[in-house]
């Protein structure tokens, strides 16, 4: 009986020892600096200073995509050979998967779509204005708003002038 009430207190002397490290460790933890407390920079803190009056962006940001393009009837760039080549190009990058090589719609990813990508030699494509067709490819039917956010302004009417090719070549 006497030696299981000693034993009983060595185990709780061991317990509290164990314990109290960790009780004073969460203590210290809690009482000392905190990462919150520090000088810095809150948000709003601080008015920005002032921008110089002729300050433009040179470079980046999303130019979205106007009415007033739409409404060219013409193309502004000359169907040169170098212009189509480079329009190429780009239908390489941004078009081909859905439209596929031949504008027909029969891209590996167009494959996926009900219904299929536009075909481009179609009379729907053929019928449309140089502008409604820039406006058409970017954001048209069937596409994301993020076509229009990734082709680059300077790349917009070389697509157009190598989309009106697939019907030129398919009327040989
Ligand atoms: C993710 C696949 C995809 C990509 C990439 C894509 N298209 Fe399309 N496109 C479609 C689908 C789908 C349609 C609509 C088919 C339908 O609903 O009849 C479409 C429709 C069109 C139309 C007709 C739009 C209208 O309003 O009638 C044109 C023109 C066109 N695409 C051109 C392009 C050009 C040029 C590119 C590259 C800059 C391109 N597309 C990129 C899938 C795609």
């Amino acid at each position: 009986m006497e030696e299981g009430r000693k034993g009983g207190w060595q185990r709780l002397a061991r317990t509290a020892m164990m314990v109290l490290p960790c009780l004073c460790a969460l203590a210290c933890a809690s009482c000392g600096p905190h990462m919150t407390q520090q000088p810095s920079v809150q948000p709003y803190d601080r008015k920005l200073p002032p921008m110089p009056a002729s300050t433009v962006p040179t470079t980046g940001g999303i130019r979205a995509l106007t009415i007033q393009q739409s409404k060219l009837t013409t193309n502004p760039l000359p169907a040169t050979s170098l212009n189509i080549r480079n329009g190429e190009i780009y239908y390489g990058y941004y078009c081909l998967m859905c439209h596929g090589a031949k504008g027909d719609g029969d891209g590996a990813v167009g494959e996926s779509f009900v219904p299929k990508p536009t075909d481009l030699a179609s009379s729907r494509v053929t019928g449309l204005t140089d502008g409604r067709l820039y406006y058409a490819m970017l954001n048209g039917v069937g596409h994301s708003p993020v076509l229009e956010e990734t082709v680059a302004p300077d790349q917009r009417w070389l697509l157009v002038l190598y989309v009106r090719t697939f019907a030129e070549r398919r009327a040989r």
